[in-house]
Formats: structure tokens, sequence, C-alpha cells
């Protein structure tokens, strides 16, 4: 049985959320191996839809068992609000759901960190979700984070939080000024939290193992995109984790050679949430059509999505980075009538052409694109379901992304529902069957 995994190839928001479900029924595991509650997957049901943050996405699937990996931070009054909304919308959450008890957690000193560091950058702000993500991974790699497993033992808990408390309110009042919150109650509720979620606590790799081992389907669910991974991205406009393929290693505890297959999700067209480069990016009216067209605004932050054109430079670099065998094109359908489309195929700066993704991209004011314009279409094409149905036109600009990527294209979706999804004209009958 497989261990395949499935990762954003931009800036997030790609879609994950829902090929997630696509695959899930597939799997018996589905793990998240890092991020937090920064992640916004969104699955849609029929008419019900759900937006997931720190819950994987095989939750709203019978008899596939959930696992936040050791690699997240989690906020744990935001995960028990999360289980509690889907559990009054009859998710039999505690049935499906299993948390490592190595995960960092975030705590309210974090996010309170997190504007302020936000705030001090000034105009060199990342644009941050705000939820405490960075300070939690700053803590893990300064040694002085607290981790889940940690709450459950009292003496260690009480220790390790005091120090914290102190070290986080100094540094609240003595660099930024300002008065630390009141945390008076948060030993008593963050244990109060953690007993809740006992039940569910497990040594995440050693489960994924076993699961491998008895030839069980495990699926890696990404959170953000390629290029916000810490190294790999745009830093220092990036998140604090590992989004790709190599983040899943370390943040669940599966070996790596187990890995057998990588799917990459990719939006038709490219979006962003926050700052940072973005050599792709249209401004006035183009964007903002795109923006409307495919609802661009963040699922956890509401905030409006930066929109542009397909860049064959960041998809492609994802891919090659990643090791991606299959890619999955989300959002195709938003494309219909937008009059001819432009790809980006390379950015040159001063004499420099670059095929590859740079290190030091979108800083300079000098950089520009070199795009192929392609031919648009005016089709509706939610309702297609067969490659062979979709406009000339269209076909063509799927070929061409192809072709920019290197990477075949396995699925194509065309809307949010679970049923608009078909095959891409390279794609493979039995993808990742049990
Ligand atoms: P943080 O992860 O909250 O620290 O935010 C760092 C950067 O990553 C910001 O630009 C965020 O907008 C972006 N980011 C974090 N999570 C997501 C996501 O799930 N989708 C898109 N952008 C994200």
């Amino acid at each position: 049985m497989p261990s395949n995994a499935v990762i954003g190839l931009q800036w997030g928001d790609e879609g994950k959320g829902k090929v997630i479900d696509t695959l899930a029924h597939e799997a018996h595991v589905v793990a998240r191996y890092a991020g937090g509650n920064n992640a916004g997957h969104t699955v849609i049901v029929g008419d019900e839809k759900y937006v997931l943050h720190l819950i994987p996405g095989g939750i709203l699937h019978e008899g596939i068992c959930n696992l936040i990996g050791r690699g997240l931070v989690v906020d744990l009054g935001a995960l028990i609000e999360e289980m509690d909304g889907l559990i009054a919308r009859g998710v039999p959450v505690e049935e499906r759901l299993r948390l490592d008890g190595r995960a960092h957690v975030i705590f309210p000193y974090h996010r309170h960190v997190d504007g302020l560091v936000e705030k001090w950058r000034g105009e060199g702000r990342i644009g941050t979700t705000g939820r405490g993500i960075g300070p939690a991974y700053a803590d893990k790699v300064a040694r002085t984070g607290i981790r889940v497993a940690d709450i459950l033992q009292p003496k260690i808990f009480q220790t390790r939080l005091k120090a914290a408390m102190a070290e986080k309110a100094a540094l609240i009042e003595k660099v930024y000024g300002e008065e630390p919150q009141n945390w008076s109650t948060l030993y008593e509720e963050s244990v109060q939290m953690a007993e809740r979620l006992r039940p569910l606590i497990v040594d995440g790799g050693a489960m994924l193992r076993e699961a491998y081992a008895k030839g069980e389907y495990v699926l890696f669910e990404g959170a953000q995109g390629a290029l916000l991974d810490l190294d790999g991205g745009t830093y220092p406009y990036v998140t604090s984790s590992w989004t790709g393929v190599a983040g899943i290693a370390g943040g669940t505890g599966f070996p790596p050679n187990h890995l057998d297959r990588a799917m990459g999700v990719t939006k038709a067209y490219t979006t962003r949430v926050g700052e940072g480069p973005f050599p792709s990016e249209l401004f006035e009216e183009v964007g903002e059509r795109l923006r409307k067209a495919g609802n661009e605004y963040g699922a956890t932050t509401g905030r409006p999505r930066r929109c542009g054109w397909f860049d064959g430079v960041v998809a492609r670099y994802a891919c090659q980075t990643n090791g991606i065998d299959g890619v999955f094109l989300t959002n195709l359908d938003v494309l219909s009538g937008f009059g001819n489309l432009q790809v980006v195929t390379a950015y040159r700066e001063k004499e420099e052409v670059f095929r590859d993704y740079p290190s030091q991209v979108g800083l300079g004011k000098d950089l520009e694109m070199e795009t192929t314009e392609l031919p648009g279409w005016t089709e509706d094409i939610t309702a297609v379901r067969n490659f062979s149905d979709l406009p000339k036109a269209c076909q063509d600009y799927v070929r061409f992304l192809e072709k920019e990527m290197g990477a075949r294209i396995e699925r194509i979706s065309v809307g949010p529902g679970r049923d608009q999804i078909f095959m891409g004209e390279s794609g493979q009958e039995d993808l990742w069957q049990r």
C-alpha cells in the first residue's frame, strides 16, 4: 500500500483541502506534518461547507484515522473549538482524530508576541496570520517551547510555563514597551484542555510506521505551499515551518525513504496572502476580476488574496524541489471569460534570465517577466467531466502548464464540489488506489 503526500506548489490556498478530501476515502491514515491553525482548508460536501484549520482533511470520512503530527504547533483552544464545531455537525471527531504528544503548544503569549513583532517590523512586516505560529516555532528551536505531552506532567509543565511566562513578560514589557496580558489562569486552563485531549494523544510516528508496516495507505497533508517553506520559500516572507515534502519525516517520525509519491496542487493562476515577492501579480482591474471570480479571500483571516497569472517559474521550482510525481490543477473554471491569458515562463533582471526560481527574486525593481500569451475561452466549464469536452483553448492552456512544470497533470478541478473533478489528459486511472 502506498504512502503519498499532497503539497501546495505556490503560496498556499491552492485547494489542498479539496484534493485531500478526494483522495482520503482511499486512505487509512491522513496526517498533517507542519504549520498550525494558520491553514484554512475548505471542503464542500453537498450544500455543506467545512473549513478545517488544524484537523486533517480525512475527518469527514468514516474509518480514517487523522493525525496531527509532531511537527505542528497547536493552539489547544483553537483545536477544541474546531473539534466542537465538527461534533455539533455530527462528525465523530474523537473516534477519528489523534494528536502527537510531541507537537508544540501555542500559548496566548505567542499570539501576543506575533502581533508585536509584526508592528515592530513596520514596513518590513510579513503579514502573518497572527496566530502565534512564528513565535511558537521560535521557542521550539530555542528549546523553550512546551509540548502537548509536557502539559500532562504537572511538575515539568509548571516549571517550564513559569519560566516561559517570565521571559515573555520581560520581552513584551522591556523590548516592545507593552503591558503583558494576564496569564494567571493559563496553567489551569491548559491542563484542563490537555486533559480533554488526553485520550487522543499518541506517538504519531510509531502509529504511522505501524500502519505502513501493516500495509495501510498513509496520506500526508501539506499546509501552506512550497514558496512559504522556511528554507525553500521567499524568505523572510515565509511561514516558520517546512511545508514541502522534506518536512514530512521531521514533522511526523515517518521514515523519508518510505514515502512513495508526492502530488502537487496548483491553481490555474496564482494567489498570495500577506506580504512578499509575487512576480506575476496583477493589479487594478484584471487582478480584481480574478479575486472576484475566484472568491479569493483568506479562509483563515478573510484577507483579500493578491492575484496574478500562472507563474511557471514558481510551479516548476516547486515541482523540482519536491520531486512531484503528478499535479492536481484547481480553479481552472475561474479563468473562463478572461480573454487572452498570460503565463510567466522566466524572469529577467537586467541581462540575467532566470528559468529557475532565484534566491533574491522580486526585491529589485528591475525584475521583468518573460510571458507567453495564450488564447482564453469564454465557455462555462464547471459542468465538464472529460478533458476532451474542454474548449480547445482551455485544453491548450492546460497542456502548456504541464509542459512548463515538467510534471503530469493528473486531475483537474472545475469548481468547489466533490464531483467537479476529472482526469487530466495524461492522468492515470488508478491514481493512488488502495
Ligand atoms: P504565519 O504562518 O502566520 O507566520 O504567516 C506567514 C506568512 O504565511 C504570511 O504571509 C501568511 O499570510 C502566510 N500563510 C500562512 N498560512 C497560510 C495559508 O494557509 N495560506 C496562505 N498563506 C498562508
